[in-house]
């Protein structure tokens, strides 16, 4: 059986993103996350990405690696990175982030030195609730 891993990370994003870029990243993500079996979410604060990936190791792995290297955003920082058995992820979508309490907590979280399990567990429900309730901008 493949095993599987959920990994979080936060990056400041580079100043200056436009529309385009968003909808670049986005496009090309769609695409290659479907062909890898990756499934998850990026979030766009209009500073910060936040990024949750789920899928089997290698395909995480190798697009986590590629992902670090783009110069649309600096500073990944890998919050979380764990073996899952199921996807609380199941599609990849993303979510602009304009509300302020959202997108406090995710600059929160890329400015915490020692982000705690909880702090990370709480906002991935927060983003799981806005995946399954309110209206996302779909690939
Ligand atoms: C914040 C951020 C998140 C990204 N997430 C993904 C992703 O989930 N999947 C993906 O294929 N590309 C993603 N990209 C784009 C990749 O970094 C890269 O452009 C893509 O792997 C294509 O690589 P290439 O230019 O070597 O073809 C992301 C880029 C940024 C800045």
């Amino acid at each position: 059986m493949t095993h599987q891993q959920r990994v979080v990370f936060v990056s400041r994003a580079r100043q200056g993103l436009s529309f385009t870029d968003i909808q670049a990243i986005l496009g090309n993500a769609t695409v290659h996350n479907r062909r890898c079996d990756v499934t998850g979410m990026l979030s766009f604060t209009g500073s910060h990405f936040m990024e949750i990936m789920e899928g089997p190791d290698e395909a995480v792995t190798a697009l986590l690696l590629a992902v670090d290297k783009d110069e649309r955003h600096s500073g990944l920082r890998l919050v979380d990175q764990h073996a899952i058995e199921h996807r609380s992820f199941t599609g990849w979508q993303l979510l602009g982030v304009d509300r302020l309490d959202l997108a406090d907590a995710v600059q929160a979280l890329y400015e915490s030195p020692a982000p705690t399990q909880a702090a990370i567990e709480a906002l991935l429900h927060r983003l799981l609730y806005e995946q399954e309730f309110c209206g996302l901008l779909r690939a």
